[in-house]
């Protein structure tokens, strides 16, 4: 059965049976005896393609001897990892003014544990096991060979700082934790038809998922000063942002900037969320970690945001190139670092909720995050987190349109498992799990030469951060 000819009715049916039990919980329940069987073990075997775009095998073995060929880690659990592998962080309140800085180091730590030393190849690490999104190597955004970076989005001139003056892009890769490989197992367990209900409520990344991504950019310390002493990976990119489109790769270094974090943790369901969104800036300046990977050490956390702050409407942006972090003392459900000796000056998001330093300065984390669904139907960014007054540089100082119903949705506190837009399937907050989906259609659409009639039932839109709207519909012969 083709996922998208799933009955509506069956949908509904199978969400009311299911609501009674998980009220205010994402978790899914737990996995049946059979589907083990049917797959004939404890892991999902599929064999998705590792990457998407590469120099050729005779290149890459005589001009890069001492470099490694990204492998991507795929043997999703089907069973559900025990109550005793919940993080020990869990045990810290990440609300508290005094105390959040602690759990959110403790995410760092996590994420590095087992995983600096062996240059973050997930299936080296002897002390916990993690996953990456099948899907991401499809498409002129695909991801690459040398580590699995795939194309993010465009940095503009004086995003990053004073000196860059020139524009730039990010490249990223993400980790997932065994609980949320768990729901990568359910969804993909069969390649050809995977499940998008596997992130909607009953479903949804179970309490315990914790994920954190790598971000990459190819502007450097001639630009940005806080990329001195940088950790860097070779890539092979497109040579500019250049619109999204995929031509001319070369290989380049591209150097640490951010990580983000993403916890599925149930203290934040009393917030309308579930979710613990957190990020770190690179700050080389710092000089920790000797050498090679280990100069992640150098990422200082920028914040925490476990809510959107629906009530707060203080309407400011701190505009590009910062000077200096602008803490909105108002918002509650986003906490920001204040040590200027240890965090670079940030731009943050919409009134100063958390966004990292390749975010838009008009968004934030959890309102991006929230509208994944399949297909993607909302906006990434509405529009009007585009209009307003600008500064001499054209740079956006105060946005004039957020008395608009979309801006004021868009700030609002979704629940995990929940559809941004009614129509649509929830992918739970997670981005990549919304464009392995839409790409594995596109792919599918091309290699039946056919299509669906649900696929003209709603328009999704093309995956953009930076606010372009482009209706995403199959290109047809
Ligand atoms: C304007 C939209 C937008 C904003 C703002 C944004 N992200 Fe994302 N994020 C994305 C997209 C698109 C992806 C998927 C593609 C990728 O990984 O690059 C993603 C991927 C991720 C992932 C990988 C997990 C997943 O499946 O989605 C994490 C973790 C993450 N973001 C955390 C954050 C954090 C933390 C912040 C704030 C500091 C943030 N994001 C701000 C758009 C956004």
């Amino acid at each position: 059965m083709y996922y998208f000819k799933f009955p509506q009715r069956v949908k509904y049916l199978l969400y009311l049976s299911c609501t009674v039990f998980i009220l205010n919980s994402c978790s899914p329940p737990s996995t049946s005896t059979e589907k083990v069987e049917e797959t004939n073990g404890k892991f999902v075997k599929n064999n998705f393609p590792d990457f998407g775009r590469m120099i050729s095998p005779a290149e890459f073995h005589s001009k890069f001897p001492n470099d490694r060929v990204f492998k991507l880690s795929q043997d999703y659990p089907l069973e559900m990892p025990d109550d005793s592998q919940i993080p020990s962080f869990f045990d810290i309140p990440f609300d508290d003014d005094e105390r959040w800085m602690e759990y959110i180091n403790a995410v760092r730590d996590y994420a590095f544990e087992g995983m600096i030393d062996v240059d973050f190849i997930a299936q080296e690490s002897k002390v916990r096991k993690w996953y990456h999104m099948p899907w991401m190597h499809w498409g002129p955004q695909g991801s690459e060979g040398f580590h699995g970076l795939a194309k993010e989005a465009e940095i503009g001139p004086y995003q990053l700082g004073p000196d860059q003056k020139t524009s730039h892009q990010t490249y990223a890769l993400g980790f997932y934790n065994e609980f949320a490989g768990y729901t990568l197992a359910q969804m993909w367990k069969d390649k050809d038809n995977p499940d998008p209900y596997a992130t909607q409520k009953p479903n949804g990344f179970p309490v315990g998922t914790v994920i954190f991504k790598l971000l990459f950019t190819d502007a450097d310390e001639s630009e940005v000063d806080y990329l001195v002493n940088p950790m860097t990976w070779n890539a092979y990119i497109t040579p500019t942002w250049n619109n999204g489109q995929d031509t001319g790769r070369v290989v380049k270094k591209m150097h640490l900037i951010q990580m983000d974090v993403m916890v599925r943790d149930p203290r934040a369901d009393q917030y309308g969320t579930g979710w613990v969104f957190g990020t770190f800036c690179y700050n080389g300046k710092l000089n920790n970690g000797k050498e090679g990977s280990f100069r992640a050490e150098n990422l200082v956390p920028v914040g925490i945001q476990f809510g959107n702050d629906p009530q707060d409407t203080t309407n400011f942006i701190n505009p590009y190139p910062v000077t200096k972090t602008i803490i909105n003392p108002n918002l509650k459900q986003t906490k920001i670092n204040p040590d200027s000796t240890q965090l670079p000056p940030q731009h943050l998001g919409w009134g100063g909720r958390l966004d990292g330093p390749v975010d838009l300065n008009t968004s934030s984390c959890m309102s991006c995050h929230a509208t994944a669904e399949f297909p993607q139907i909302a906006a990434l960014v509405p529009k009007e987190s585009f209009i307003g007054d600008t500064n001499a540089l054209g740079q956006l100082t105060k946005l004039t349109e957020t008395q608009a119903e979309e801006f004021i949705d868009y700030f609002k506190n979704l629940e995990c498992a929940t559809p941004y837009t009614a129509d649509a399937t929830s992918c739970d907050f997670s981005l990549q799990v919304s464009l392995a989906l839409g790409y594995f259609t596109e792919w599918k659409d091309e290699e039946v030469e056919g299509y669906w009639t649900s696929e003209f039932e709603r328009l999704p839109v093309e995956m953009n951060r930076d606010g372009s709207l482009k209706i995403n519909v199959p290109q047809l012969d």
